[in-house]
């Protein structure tokens, strides 16, 4: 069992620090004070320390100055309430920083990183997450502003926020809602799918992308993809199509954008919508043209692990001001919320809508994660380039095709993989989480449950799977995921 000791003053940082490390299978010692601390190192073989800076019969660098350490041991982890980046604390051979404002997850991780680069055996203490949520420093003063104000529902900021997502994307008219889930029920209204139509989409999505068809009352038609990209195939779309078809719903797969020249082709010559489930593919462009702009309806969200999120929310783009119009009505039980006149006026409703605006809090959340976008954006591409490129050349690991018409927005890092389940209990064996994110939905038995005829989703279901992605990946992080690959399944 590995032992840490705990130096902090703060008998409610060591209490918490001790029930956390407890429960992590950790031996845990405790000092308050640098003498005791020193009078446990004497006793006992401690394998990492947490050491705060603030102690009040000593000062924590000189404790570190004065531990003797036999073979490397013990680690030390400054924890300290000043922020690394600020400069504010420098301990010259310190094996880890940790800013007590950071959380325990990241606290979890930092001691993980520091046992496994000092080869330690120590077992997978905190994995790699597939996902883990950014959230930028600007988004707690944000909602606090927000707080302040008497007006925490639908205001000014849903406003400001689609402006913002307007001009950011090339987008004619964004309306703001709840989630992503209503931005695609309210474009399935909007295209007019009702009762008995049918809307062709991929089966490798998320099952959001057909509930709303479902609720409409329609029926979800799945045309196959293309093994190469995880993105429907239009040749397939093509051969789907009937006088019932309503709607074509495509989902850029991982963020990677579909083919969208060849489908609005087809789309344009047999009249039917184009709706684009944007879910995973926030910042991506094709043709040099940011997704949003491009087709009838674009949706996009902001749920928990989306590459920007407020935990949860949605935006509905639109070519169309008249649509877009409506959506603003429908997005609020069909009442014009910017009528001011007569109530009787107002109240005229001749339409069933829904509750699913997005309110200022959301609003305020989304303008502040927006400015860090870029920045989320070009770490995930930076870390999808090293996956790429130490990958490309390892037997049994298949990469998805790099298009260079097109820029993926890199939500998900995919590969093809043969012995799947074998790939996935080693990587679990060290910590790290992988997953297949969604299921082909013909199985799902409220649509169906049975594989349908699908060729290019029969090839790659055995093998598809992501890797861990997210922007509180390291640098070592990802190292530790390649070379845990490099040593075989
Ligand atoms: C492809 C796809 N579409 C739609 C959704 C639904 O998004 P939301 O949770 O914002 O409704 C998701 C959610 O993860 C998704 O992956």
């Amino acid at each position: 069992m590995q032992k840490i000791l705990i130096v902090d003053d703060e008998s409610k940082i060591r209490r918490l620090y001790r029930s956390l490390l407890t429960a992590e299978g950790f031996e845990v010692f405790e000092a308050e004070k640098s003498q005791r601390a020193n009078e446990i190192l004497n006793k006992e073989e401690v394998d990492l320390i947490l050491l705060d800076l603030a102690l009040p019969d000593f000062n924590g660098d000189q404790l570190h100055k004065k531990i003797k350490k036999k073979s490397g041991k013990p680690k030390v982890i400054v924890a300290s309430v000043y922020s690394v980046d600020k400069q504010r604390i420098r301990i010259p051979d310190a094996d880890g920083y940790f800013d007590k404002s950071e959380g325990t997850d990241v606290l979890l991780s930092r001691i993980e990183s520091v046992f496994r680069s000092s080869g330690s055996k120590a077992k997978a203490l905190h994995t790699i997450p597939l996902f883990w949520p950014f959230i930028s420093d600007k988004v707690v003063d944000a909602i606090s502003e927000v707080l302040k104000t008497r007006w925490v529902g639908e205001g000014p900021l849903v406003r400001r926020v689609e402006e913002t997502f307007q001009s950011m994307f090339k987008i004619p008219h964004a309306v703001a809602v709840n989630s992503c889930t209503s931005a695609l029920h309210l474009a399935y209204i909007l295209a007019g799918v009702h009762e008995g139509d049918e809307v062709i989409t991929t089966p490798l999505t998320c099952y959001a992308t057909v509930t709303p068809v479902l609720y409409q009352k329609a029926k979800p038609v799945f045309a196959d993809i293309i093994p190469g990209t995880l993105n429907i195939d239009p040749i397939s779309i093509h051969k789907k199509i009937t006088n019932k078809t309503k709607a074509i719903v495509v989902v850029h797969w991982g963020g990677d954008p579909c083919n969208m020249d060849e489908i609005g082709a087809i789309a344009r010559e047999r009249g039917i919508p184009i709706i684009e489930d944007a879910a995973h593919a926030l910042g991506a462009t094709y043709h040099e043209r940011p997704i949003g702009g491009l087709s009838d309806f674009t949706c996009f969200s902001f749920q928990a692990i989306k590459h920007i999120t407020t935990a949860d929310g949605g935006m509905l783009a639109t070519l169309s001001k008249e649509r877009a119009e409506k959506a603003g009505k429908l997005r609020w039980y069909g009442i014009d919320r910017n009528f001011h006149g007569d109530l009787y006026e107002k109240f005229k409703i001749e339409e069933l809508g829904y509750k699913y605006h997005m309110n200022d809090l959301t609003a305020a959340m989304l303008l502040a994660q927006l400015e860090d976008l870029q920045k989320v954006l070009n770490r995930r591409k930076q870390i999808v380039d090293r996956y790429r490129d130490a990958l490309k050349e390892i037997d049994g690991i298949e990469l998805l095709w790099k298009q260079n018409d097109r820029e993926s927005a890199n939500w998900l890092f995919n590969v093809l993989v043969d012995r799947r389940d074998d790939f996935q209990k080693k990587l679990a064996s060290k910590g790290i989480e992988t997953s297949l994110v969604h299921v082909r939905l013909d199985v799902y038995p409220i649509l169906g449950g049975n594989r349908q005829n699908l060729p290019g989703m029969d090839q790659v279901e055995p093998r598809y799977l992501a890797l861990p992605l997210h922007n509180h990946l390291t640098d070592e992080d990802v190292e530790f995921v390649i070379q845990t690959i490099r040593e075989g399944w």
